[in-house]
């Protein structure tokens, strides 16, 4: 198959293209736009490192509203679409406006793409912010109520590919993530913050009590979900929660944290961010079924993996990086 990821300098689309290409019947092409985002270039560079020098790799930088639809989709089978500006709290505010182009008008752009040069699936990379704040686990029937502008936005691309799929028979998959982690996790969420804070000394920004719970989804876990909708028979149409093996609660993955470094870590609590749900749960029974999806990572051999990586990362950064990141 010729497969193309948009977002594939990003967290989840570089590891989504690693996963596809160990199929050698897998041509992928990457496509991304180095959008200024809360991940530094050199970090999205740095994610496509190992891509880059894979023969059956290419890699285009282009934004999704320039791209000639007539040059790259007519040799594609299969679109992921994970571009986009992610992060709950970065979106409210005069920002919104980027969430807006790149979230929702690159989406439309796309869809107009793939109306006039058919692929056999598209797959759009949705998130759990579209649900809001519920109790107890979600299905991906549970109305959605999203809390921030991002989850807003978001939700409005899943609602272009019921447009495009309803009027113009766009085969559309959605998946919703819940909260992803891992090696390459960006900087401005949550693990990824907690370690550069542990390396460098300084108190744990915690917003809140700490006692908000996530189902935290291990990036390697989450690939191989997404990978599967490429071969996988009756998904044309559906949504589908992609969770991870264990939820907890911030506090809790503090003190997993705290056993990996072997040390009490200083946290600081601060103002709850609005825009957030207090607790996210993902009923997965139909990736279970749809994709024989079976998270397998739990958080302490997770959070090690993201350690270690953030590590090596240190070491390698630029000097003037150092100080952004923390
Ligand atoms: C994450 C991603 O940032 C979104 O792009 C994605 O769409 C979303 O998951 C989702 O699954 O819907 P979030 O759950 O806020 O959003 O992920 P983290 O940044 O890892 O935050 C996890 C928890 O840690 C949140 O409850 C947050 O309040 C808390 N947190 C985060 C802190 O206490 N301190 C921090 O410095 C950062």
């Amino acid at each position: 198959m010729h497969i193309l990821v948009t977002g594939a300098a990003g967290f989840i689309g570089s590891h989504l293209c690693e996963r596809l290409l160990q199929d050698e019947n897998n041509q992928v092409t990457g496509l991304d736009a180095f959008v200024p985002t809360a991940t530094p270039e050199w970090m999205r560079k740095r994610n496509l490192r190992a891509l880059l020098h894979h023969p059956r790799f290419s890699f285009i930088q282009q934004h999704l509203l320039n791209v000639s639809w007539a040059t790259l989709l007519p040799n594609v089978d299969i679109v992921y679409h994970l571009a986009g500006i992610p992060g709950v709290r970065s979106s409210f505010g005069p920002d919104f406006e980027t969430y807006v182009t790149n979230n929702i008008l690159a989406t439309q752009c796309l869809l107009e793409g793939c109306r006039q040069y058919p692929v056999k699936k598209l797959i759009y990379a949705s998130t759990s912010s579209v649900y809001g704040e519920k109790t107890g686990q979600v299905n991906e029937l549970v109305p959605t109520a999203p809390l921030s502008p991002y989850g807003v936005s978001k939700l409005t691309g899943e609602q272009l590919c019921h447009v495009y799929a309803h009027n113009d028979q766009v085969p559309v998959v959605i998946l919703r993530f819940f909260t992803v982690y891992g090696p390459r996790q960006r900087p401005d969420m949550a693990f990824h913050r907690f370690i550069n804070h542990i390396m460098h000394s300084k108190p744990i920004p915690i917003y809140g009590d700490g006692q908000q719970t996530r189902d935290f989804t291990f990036v390697e876990d989450c690939v191989r979900a997404v990978a599967q909708v490429a071969y996988a028979d009756n998904v044309i149409g559906e949504t589908i929660n992609i969770g991870g093996k264990e939820r907890a609660s911030v506090l809790e993955c503090i003190s997993i944290l705290e056993r990996l470094v072997g040390k009490k870590v200083d946290i600081q609590f601060i103002r709850p961010t609005y825009g957030e749900p207090r607790h996210t749960w993902a009923d997965i029974t139909k990736a279970q079924s749809l994709l024989r999806y079976e998270p397998k990572m739990d958080l302490y051999r997770g959070l090690e993996h993201e350690m270690l990586d953030i590590y090596e990362m240190s070491t390698s950064m630029p000097s003037t990086d150092h100080d952004s990141l923390s």
